[in-house]
């Protein structure tokens, strides 16, 4: 493929930056590049007869760019044997077998499948005596001069906005050293340590300063969960609250960011703060929406002053500031419908749906076995009550998230039961009571996939439709008993084209989260998106409709909404009752995020906000509304 660094654009569009940033549509393409930029490097310096000296960072960030540096090596002949590396950290203290600890990280993505010499090899060690880090540190930078100081460093950025483990707070001068980690930084790690109270509270890490030190440096930031952090690094002041912004002050860095990552930078947020003048529908809606929320205003409350006084004069050269407002308010208001699957009998050139045919098959995709409920309990409820046939097929067993103490508790209940059971029974009992890893126990991984779905069928029968249109789908790259997946493949594809297929659906609904690049709702919609570039030739895909929805974390913008669907109190009150029927996701669940609310809160709040968010700009008032994007394909 050719792809290559794209010119960040005329100069005016990144006026706001002090840090080189380029953005890919998305993370591979970019990973891709970053592969290719390194593999030059090494390369190059093979041709000097010199050794190539790599930074290296770990994360869910790089195993993309590994992923490619590994497939160069076995497929281009691409030869580690003059490279070098030195990682960025490793938590303290940490053992190098643990399956958390980055050796295990650099092994399992890069080092076991190249030829790279192991003497070449430099991780913080986990095991030192605490009374020896010092000394220890100090010879880690030794060994980084020795050879000749770093030609690159790849990096990522933590929320917090540290690079390697250096903490709000780090000193620009710092070293190698032990470091606490931020709470932040631990929480984010919870999900692969079972739990924040098991993420170590320390590590060792290289310091700003060797960082710095390096010739190149490229830091890579996927997903929006990043946007805010990446935002300030590049466009804020140097901060030592925030370690990213001290590469501001490099003379060779460069951000590498996918789309998500980039939405807050002002280019992308509000490019006609920056002279950008590239003026098209979706970009007039989106100045729109800004322009009410600096106000605080609604659409046809805007005056042509508010356009001028917020670098908006350029819209008002082709249209009175009365019909741009006019049309977003149009638009907006054509989004609303209490028909998701179309209103019969009706001109529907100015609904989101067509109106035939009036009885259509739905397809609800939903990632883990309640997402369905959680995000779009509400329209799922009006398309069964409104006469369409909807299945729905949960996409993986999402085994993992039930915890040990609901598994036995079911075993509990059926030994009490049906003492027949008894045998098999009693021991997993017996390893549940005693073993916290039991996750990784094949047989209790069935059972609590098979709890997910017995709960996911109390749910569906509430809204009303019948066991065979539920479809548990079990994609084999969730199925790895841990919280690190394996990577889609055509499996996966086959699987999802397999239902699609048999279906023949007019509507097909799916999580269409970006958040998370590495998470699993994202793969599941790269998975849809690959099934959907295969089945589009086929007759009856020419009939297929297909809407994104968000998940429990995030909201559609509003001027990305295409359909926007009411809910009265009654409906909330019942979307909430489907939530509650997923019980081991109540209360405390195992992944709850750094946000404490339980799902259905999650989920009245965000219906409700964005309720009011229609109201503000100047639409009717609704108690709650599940919005959606229409995917073309
Ligand atoms: C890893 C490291 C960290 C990560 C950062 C982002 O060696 O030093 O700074 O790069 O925490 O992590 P991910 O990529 O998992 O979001």
């Amino acid at each position: 493929m050719n792809i290559s660094y794209k010119s960040p654009g005329a100069l005016e569009e990144t006026r706001f930056e002090k840090i080189h940033s380029v953005i890919f549509d998305d993370s591979r393409n970019a990973s891709l590049v970053i592969a290719q930029e390194i593999s030059s490097l090494i390369r190059n310096k093979q041709e000097k007869n010199k050794n190539c000296v790599l930074g290296l960072a770990t994360g869910s960030s790089p195993i993309s760019v590994y992923q490619e540096l590994v497939r160069m090596h076995k497929e281009e002949g691409l030869s580690f044997k003059n490279v070098v590396t030195f990682n960025l950290d490793e938590y303290y203290p940490m053992s190098k077998e643990d399956i958390n600890s980055y050796h295990y990280f650099m092994n399992i993505h890069l080092f076991d499948h190249i030829d790279i010499k192991k003497e070449n090899i430099h991780i913080p060690d986990g095991t030192v005596k605490k009374e020896d880090i010092n000394a220890y540190c100090d010879e880690y930078e030794k060994r980084i001069l020795n050879e000749g100081g770093l030609d690159f460093q790849l990096l990522g950025i933590g929320r917090t906005g540290h690079i390697g483990f250096n903490e709000p707070g780090s000193n620009y001068g710092s070293l190698t050293r032990l470091v606490h980690l931020d709470y932040l930084t631990r929480n984010d790690a919870r999900k692969s340590f079972f739990g924040i109270e098991n993420v170590p509270t320390t590590a060792i890490t290289m310091g700003i300063r060797t960082i710095r030190k390096s010739k190149r440096i490229v830091l890579m930031a996927w997903g929006n969960n990043k946007s805010l952090v990446v935002q300030k690094a590049i466009e804020g002041r140097i901060d030592s609250n925030l370690p990213a912004s001290f590469l501001q002050n490099h003379k060779n860095a460069t951000f590498v960011l996918d789309q998500s990552a980039s939405e807050n930078l002002t280019r992308i947020k509000s490019p006609w703060r920056t002279g950008f003048s590239k003026w098209n529908d979706e970009l007039k809606a989106k100045a729109v929406a800004w322009l009410c929320e600096k106000t605080g205003k609604s659409i046809l409350n805007l005056t042509e002053s508010d356009y001028n006084e917020n670098n908006l004069s350029e819209l008002l050269l082709y249209k009175s500031y009365y019909d741009i407002n006019l049309d977003f308010y149009k638009r907006l208001h054509r989004a609303i419908t209490g028909w998701p699957g179309g209103k019969p009998d009706s001109d529907d050139k100015v609904r989101p749906e067509r109106s035939m045919p009036i009885k259509k098959r739905v397809l609800i995709f939903s990632p883990h076995p309640d997402d369905d409920v959680i995000s779009m309990g509400g329209t799922f409820d009006r398309l069964v009550s409104q006469g369409h046939e909807v299945h729905v097929a949960y996409q993986t067993s999402g085994n993992i998230a039930v915890s040990n103490s609901d598994v036995l508790k079911f075993l509990e209940v059926i030994n009490s039961t049906f003492p027949d059971c008894k045998c098999e029974n009693d021991e997993l009992i017996e390893l549940l009571k005693n073993n916290t890893d039991i996750i990784n126990h094949l047989r209790v991984r069935e059972i609590a996939g098979t709890i997910r779905e017995k709960e996911s069928l109390a749910a569906t029968r509430f809204i009303g439709i019948p066991d065979n249109q539920v479809h548990f789908l079990k994609l084999p790259f969730y199925e790895t008993g841990t919280v690190k997946k394996n990577p889609a493949s055509e499996k996966d594809v086959n699987i999802i084209s397999e239902i699609i297929t048999k279906i023949k659906p007019h509507q097909i609904y799916a999580a269409g989260d970006l958040a998370d690049p590495h998470g699993t709702h994202k793969v599941c919609l790269d998975i849809l998106l690959d099934s959907l570039q295969k089945l589009k030739v086929k007759s009856f895909m020419k009939n297929c409709w297909v809407w994104l929805y968000r998940g429990a974390w995030h909201e559609w913008p509003i001027h990305e909404i295409d359909m926007a669907v009411p809910m009265s109190p009654n409906q909330v009150l019942r979307k909430r009752k489907a939530i509650f029927y997923h019980q081991t996701q109540k209360d405390n669940v195992m992944f709850q995020g750094d946000d404490n609310r339980e799902f259905w809160v999650r989920a009245e709040d965000r219906n409700r906000a964005i309720a009011k968010k229609f109201r503000d700009i100047g639409m009717s008032d609704y108690s709650a509304i599940e919005t959606f994007k229409r995917h073309h394909f």
